[in-house]
Protein backbone atom coordinates (compact mmCIF):
# COMPACT_ATOMS: atom_id res chain seq x y z
CA UNK A 1 0.00 0.00 0.00
CA UNK A 2 1.11 3.58 -0.69
CA UNK A 3 -0.03 6.63 0.42
CA UNK A 4 0.67 8.42 -2.94
CA UNK A 5 -0.69 6.37 -5.29
CA UNK A 6 -4.50 4.36 -5.23
CA UNK A 7 -5.55 1.78 -7.49
CA UNK A 8 -9.25 1.00 -7.21
CA UNK A 9 -11.54 -1.05 -9.30
CA UNK A 10 -15.00 -0.32 -10.49
CA UNK A 11 -15.90 -3.66 -12.25
CA UNK A 12 -13.46 -4.48 -14.45
CA UNK A 13 -12.01 -0.99 -14.99
CA UNK A 14 -9.04 0.20 -12.96
CA UNK A 15 -7.92 3.91 -12.14
CA UNK A 16 -4.47 4.63 -10.95
CA UNK A 17 -4.48 7.86 -8.89
CA UNK A 18 -1.57 9.87 -8.41
CA UNK A 19 -2.90 11.06 -5.25
CA UNK A 20 0.15 13.76 -3.78
CA UNK A 21 -2.09 16.99 -4.36
CA UNK A 22 0.21 19.13 -2.09
CA UNK A 23 2.79 18.80 -4.45
CA UNK A 24 0.68 18.76 -7.50
CA UNK A 25 1.24 14.89 -7.76
CA UNK A 26 5.01 15.22 -8.74
CA UNK A 27 6.30 12.02 -9.45
CA UNK A 28 8.93 11.00 -6.74
CA UNK A 29 10.74 7.92 -6.49
CA UNK A 30 8.32 6.26 -3.83
CA UNK A 31 5.72 7.47 -6.24
CA UNK A 32 6.90 5.66 -9.10
CA UNK A 33 7.84 2.91 -7.41
CA UNK A 34 4.22 2.64 -6.12
CA UNK A 35 3.34 3.40 -9.55
CA UNK A 36 4.99 0.31 -10.77
CA UNK A 37 3.24 -1.54 -8.22
CA UNK A 38 -0.08 -0.83 -9.28
CA UNK A 39 0.42 -0.99 -12.83
CA UNK A 40 1.73 -5.11 -11.96
CA UNK A 41 -1.85 -5.27 -9.45
CA UNK A 42 -3.88 -3.93 -12.12
CA UNK A 43 -2.55 -6.34 -14.58
CA UNK A 44 -5.08 -9.39 -15.58
CA UNK A 45 -7.56 -7.86 -13.84
CA UNK A 46 -8.22 -4.26 -15.26
CA UNK A 47 -10.28 -4.61 -18.42
CA UNK A 48 -9.21 -1.00 -18.90
CA UNK A 49 -7.58 1.66 -16.95
CA UNK A 50 -7.99 5.22 -16.03
CA UNK A 51 -4.80 7.33 -15.08
CA UNK A 52 -5.55 10.47 -13.18
CA UNK A 53 -4.04 12.96 -10.80
CA UNK A 54 -5.94 13.64 -6.77
CA UNK A 55 -6.57 17.60 -6.51
CA UNK A 56 -8.86 19.69 -8.28
CA UNK A 57 -5.19 21.40 -9.74
CA UNK A 58 -3.15 18.97 -11.54
CA UNK A 59 -3.00 15.67 -13.07
CA UNK A 60 0.68 15.77 -12.54
CA UNK A 61 3.31 18.42 -12.61
CA UNK A 62 6.17 15.89 -13.35
CA UNK A 63 8.69 14.65 -12.10
CA UNK A 64 9.87 15.78 -8.71
CA UNK A 65 11.47 19.07 -9.11
CA UNK A 66 13.09 19.56 -5.61
CA UNK A 67 13.91 15.91 -5.37
CA UNK A 68 16.04 16.22 -8.97
CA UNK A 69 17.86 19.52 -7.78
CA UNK A 70 19.99 17.01 -4.82
CA UNK A 71 20.29 14.81 -7.48
CA UNK A 72 24.33 12.66 -8.33
CA UNK A 73 24.67 12.16 -12.04
CA UNK A 74 24.17 8.04 -10.66
CA UNK A 75 20.97 9.53 -9.17
CA UNK A 76 19.41 10.87 -12.20
CA UNK A 77 20.57 7.65 -14.16
CA UNK A 78 18.54 5.48 -12.03
CA UNK A 79 15.74 8.32 -12.14
CA UNK A 80 15.69 8.29 -15.49
CA UNK A 81 15.53 4.30 -15.79
CA UNK A 82 12.71 4.12 -13.40
CA UNK A 83 10.50 6.46 -14.96
CA UNK A 84 11.20 4.88 -18.37
CA UNK A 85 10.14 0.87 -16.40
CA UNK A 86 6.87 3.19 -15.55
CA UNK A 87 5.83 4.79 -18.76
CA UNK A 88 6.95 1.22 -20.32
CA UNK A 89 4.84 -0.39 -18.60
CA UNK A 90 1.70 1.87 -19.18
CA UNK A 91 2.26 1.81 -23.14
CA UNK A 92 2.74 -1.93 -22.91
CA UNK A 93 -0.07 -2.30 -20.13
CA UNK A 94 -2.44 -5.34 -21.72
CA UNK A 95 -5.62 -3.03 -21.86
CA UNK A 96 -6.01 0.24 -23.37
CA UNK A 97 -5.16 3.27 -20.61
CA UNK A 98 -6.73 6.64 -20.84
CA UNK A 99 -5.29 9.36 -19.54
CA UNK A 100 -7.64 11.61 -17.66
CA UNK A 101 -5.66 14.68 -17.68
CA UNK A 102 -7.90 17.25 -15.29
CA UNK A 103 -4.80 19.66 -14.78
CA UNK A 104 -1.72 20.63 -15.17
CA UNK A 105 0.68 17.88 -17.00
CA UNK A 106 3.94 19.39 -17.12
CA UNK A 107 7.19 17.20 -18.02
CA UNK A 108 6.75 13.88 -16.86
CA UNK A 109 3.35 14.16 -16.28
CA UNK A 110 3.06 15.19 -19.81
CA UNK A 111 5.41 11.73 -20.72
CA UNK A 112 2.89 10.01 -18.56
CA UNK A 113 -0.28 11.27 -20.82
CA UNK A 114 1.96 10.20 -24.00
CA UNK A 115 2.25 6.84 -22.73
CA UNK A 116 -1.37 6.06 -22.07
CA UNK A 117 -3.37 4.73 -25.62
CA UNK A 118 -6.20 8.07 -25.06
CA UNK A 119 -6.08 11.17 -23.82
CA UNK A 120 -9.10 13.37 -22.67
CA UNK A 121 -8.25 16.55 -20.99
CA UNK A 122 -10.63 18.62 -19.04
CA UNK A 123 -10.97 22.29 -20.03
CA UNK A 124 -8.76 22.87 -17.39
CA UNK A 125 -5.78 21.25 -18.43
CA UNK A 126 -2.53 22.82 -19.40
CA UNK A 127 0.27 20.60 -21.00
CA UNK A 128 4.26 20.89 -21.75
CA UNK A 129 7.25 19.57 -22.12
CA UNK A 130 8.93 22.43 -20.08
CA UNK A 131 12.14 20.43 -19.01
CA UNK A 132 14.31 23.05 -20.75
CA UNK A 133 13.40 25.83 -18.47
CA UNK A 134 15.26 23.65 -15.74
CA UNK A 135 18.42 23.16 -17.95
CA UNK A 136 16.92 19.23 -18.78
CA UNK A 137 15.41 17.58 -21.58
CA UNK A 138 12.54 15.19 -21.41
CA UNK A 139 13.70 12.25 -19.94
CA UNK A 140 10.61 9.61 -19.43
CA UNK A 141 10.07 9.68 -22.80
CA UNK A 142 8.70 12.75 -24.36
CA UNK A 143 11.34 13.27 -26.48
CA UNK A 144 10.34 9.74 -28.43
CA UNK A 145 6.56 9.77 -27.75
CA UNK A 146 5.82 12.89 -28.28
CA UNK A 147 7.68 12.78 -31.86
CA UNK A 148 5.19 10.82 -32.85
CA UNK A 149 2.09 11.70 -31.72
CA UNK A 150 2.05 15.27 -32.56
CA UNK A 151 4.82 15.37 -35.65
CA UNK A 152 8.00 16.34 -35.70
CA UNK A 153 8.01 20.31 -36.41
CA UNK A 154 5.59 20.96 -33.23
CA UNK A 155 7.39 18.09 -30.95
CA UNK A 156 10.54 20.61 -31.30
CA UNK A 157 8.90 23.49 -30.38
CA UNK A 158 7.28 22.02 -27.50
CA UNK A 159 10.36 20.40 -26.32
CA UNK A 160 13.02 23.97 -27.38
CA UNK A 161 10.09 26.66 -25.91
CA UNK A 162 9.13 24.42 -23.11
CA UNK A 163 5.48 26.09 -24.06
CA UNK A 164 2.33 25.89 -22.21
CA UNK A 165 -0.46 24.49 -23.97
CA UNK A 166 -4.15 24.68 -23.56
CA UNK A 167 -6.66 22.32 -23.62
CA UNK A 168 -7.96 23.88 -26.63
CA UNK A 169 -4.44 24.59 -28.43
CA UNK A 170 -3.68 20.88 -27.07
CA UNK A 171 -6.93 19.61 -28.93
CA UNK A 172 -5.55 21.28 -32.38
CA UNK A 173 -2.25 19.81 -31.75
CA UNK A 174 -3.23 16.58 -31.37
CA UNK A 175 -1.53 16.47 -28.13
CA UNK A 176 -5.33 14.94 -26.52
CA UNK A 177 -7.85 13.40 -28.66
CA UNK A 178 -10.86 15.52 -26.59
CA UNK A 179 -11.53 18.24 -24.07
CA UNK A 180 -14.84 17.52 -21.74
CA UNK A 181 -16.15 20.66 -19.19
CA UNK A 182 -13.90 19.75 -16.10
CA UNK A 183 -16.92 18.54 -14.00
CA UNK A 184 -18.05 15.82 -16.69
CA UNK A 185 -14.35 14.55 -17.04
CA UNK A 186 -14.51 11.58 -14.54
CA UNK A 187 -17.75 10.14 -15.72
CA UNK A 188 -17.12 10.84 -19.23
CA UNK A 189 -13.94 8.78 -18.90
CA UNK A 190 -15.54 6.24 -17.19
CA UNK A 191 -17.88 5.69 -19.43
CA UNK A 192 -15.64 5.62 -22.39
CA UNK A 193 -13.13 2.75 -19.84
CA UNK A 194 -16.49 0.91 -19.29
CA UNK A 195 -17.10 0.85 -23.21
CA UNK A 196 -13.93 -0.76 -23.59
CA UNK A 197 -13.66 -2.98 -20.87
CA UNK A 198 -17.02 -4.66 -22.46
CA UNK A 199 -14.83 -5.26 -25.72
CA UNK A 200 -13.15 -8.54 -26.78
CA UNK A 201 -10.57 -8.35 -24.53
CA UNK A 202 -7.96 -10.46 -26.15
CA UNK A 203 -8.51 -8.83 -29.73
CA UNK A 204 -8.42 -5.69 -27.85
CA UNK A 205 -5.03 -6.16 -26.33
CA UNK A 206 -4.28 -7.42 -29.87
CA UNK A 207 -4.89 -4.07 -31.32
CA UNK A 208 -3.31 -2.00 -28.75
CA UNK A 209 -0.27 -4.58 -29.66
CA UNK A 210 -0.22 -4.39 -33.25
CA UNK A 211 -1.11 -0.37 -32.85
CA UNK A 212 2.28 0.24 -30.93
CA UNK A 213 4.53 -2.11 -32.79
CA UNK A 214 3.62 0.88 -35.33
CA UNK A 215 5.70 3.37 -34.07
CA UNK A 216 8.44 -0.08 -33.68
CA UNK A 217 8.36 -1.92 -36.68
CA UNK A 218 9.23 -0.86 -40.75
CA UNK A 219 5.80 -1.63 -42.43
CA UNK A 220 6.24 -4.90 -44.00
CA UNK A 221 7.86 -6.33 -40.56
CA UNK A 222 4.58 -4.62 -39.05
CA UNK A 223 2.25 -6.65 -41.91
CA UNK A 224 3.40 -9.42 -40.75
CA UNK A 225 3.35 -8.61 -36.75
CA UNK A 226 -0.17 -7.96 -37.57
CA UNK A 227 -1.01 -10.74 -39.80
CA UNK A 228 0.07 -13.08 -36.99
CA UNK A 229 -2.12 -11.43 -34.30
CA UNK A 230 -5.12 -11.59 -36.78
CA UNK A 231 -4.89 -15.87 -36.96
CA UNK A 232 -4.06 -15.34 -33.40
CA UNK A 233 -7.93 -14.55 -32.69
CA UNK A 234 -9.51 -17.03 -34.73
CA UNK A 235 -10.73 -19.70 -32.82
CA UNK A 236 -10.79 -17.94 -29.73
CA UNK A 237 -14.45 -17.58 -28.40
CA UNK A 238 -15.03 -14.24 -28.78
CA UNK A 239 -14.56 -14.60 -32.16
CA UNK A 240 -16.24 -17.40 -33.27
CA UNK A 241 -19.27 -15.20 -30.69
CA UNK A 242 -18.77 -11.90 -32.52
CA UNK A 243 -19.23 -13.44 -35.93
CA UNK A 244 -22.15 -15.71 -35.38
CA UNK A 245 -23.99 -12.90 -33.43
CA UNK A 246 -23.55 -10.68 -36.35
CA UNK A 247 -24.76 -13.44 -38.33
CA UNK A 248 -27.91 -14.10 -35.45
CA UNK A 249 -28.60 -10.39 -35.64
CA UNK A 250 -28.20 -10.58 -31.82
CA UNK A 251 -25.67 -9.03 -29.23
CA UNK A 252 -22.31 -10.30 -28.98
CA UNK A 253 -21.91 -11.64 -25.33
CA UNK A 254 -17.99 -11.75 -25.45
CA UNK A 255 -15.80 -13.34 -22.40
N1 LIG B 1 8.16 19.06 -8.36
C1 LIG B 1 8.17 19.32 -7.04
N2 LIG B 1 7.29 20.16 -6.46
C2 LIG B 1 6.39 20.75 -7.27
C3 LIG B 1 6.33 20.51 -8.64
C4 LIG B 1 7.29 19.61 -9.20
N3 LIG B 1 7.29 19.30 -10.49
N4 LIG B 1 5.34 21.25 -9.17
C5 LIG B 1 4.78 21.92 -8.14
N5 LIG B 1 5.41 21.62 -7.00
C6 LIG B 1 5.14 22.12 -5.64
C7 LIG B 1 5.49 23.60 -5.52
O1 LIG B 1 6.88 23.78 -5.26
C8 LIG B 1 4.62 24.02 -4.38
O2 LIG B 1 5.22 23.64 -3.18
P1 LIG B 1 5.14 24.60 -1.87
O3 LIG B 1 3.68 24.63 -1.51
O4 LIG B 1 5.99 23.92 -0.87
O5 LIG B 1 5.64 25.95 -2.31
C9 LIG B 1 3.38 23.16 -4.56
O6 LIG B 1 3.74 22.08 -5.40
C10 LIG B 1 2.25 23.91 -5.24
O7 LIG B 1 2.75 24.47 -6.45
P2 LIG B 1 2.71 26.05 -6.79
O8 LIG B 1 3.82 26.36 -7.74
O9 LIG B 1 2.64 26.85 -5.53
O10 LIG B 1 1.29 26.12 -7.52
P3 LIG B 1 0.84 27.15 -8.62
O11 LIG B 1 -0.60 26.89 -8.84
O12 LIG B 1 1.29 28.52 -8.30
O13 LIG B 1 1.66 26.70 -9.94
C11 LIG B 1 2.48 25.13 -11.59
C12 LIG B 1 1.46 25.42 -10.49
C13 LIG B 1 2.26 23.69 -12.04
C14 LIG B 1 2.27 26.10 -12.75
C15 LIG B 1 3.91 25.27 -11.01
O14 LIG B 1 3.97 24.58 -9.78
C16 LIG B 1 4.98 24.73 -11.90
O15 LIG B 1 5.32 25.37 -12.88
N6 LIG B 1 5.54 23.55 -11.54
C17 LIG B 1 6.68 22.99 -12.22
C18 LIG B 1 6.24 22.31 -13.49
C19 LIG B 1 7.42 21.72 -14.23
O16 LIG B 1 8.28 22.38 -14.73
N7 LIG B 1 7.39 20.41 -14.30
C20 LIG B 1 8.33 19.64 -15.05
C21 LIG B 1 9.24 18.91 -14.15
S1 LIG B 1 10.27 17.82 -15.13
Amino acid sequence: MSDTVRLEFDGDVATLTVDRPDRLNALNEPTLEAMADALEDARGDARALVVTGAGDKAFVAGADISRMSEMSVEESHAYCEQGHAVMNAVESFPAPVIAAVNGYAFGGGCELALAADLRVASERAVIGQTEIDLGIVPGWGGTQRLVRLVGDETARRMVFFGERVDAQDALELGLVGEVVAHDDLDDHVAEMAADLAAKPQFALAAAKEAVNQAHEMGQREGLDFERRLWSGLFGTHDQREGMTAFLEDREAAFE
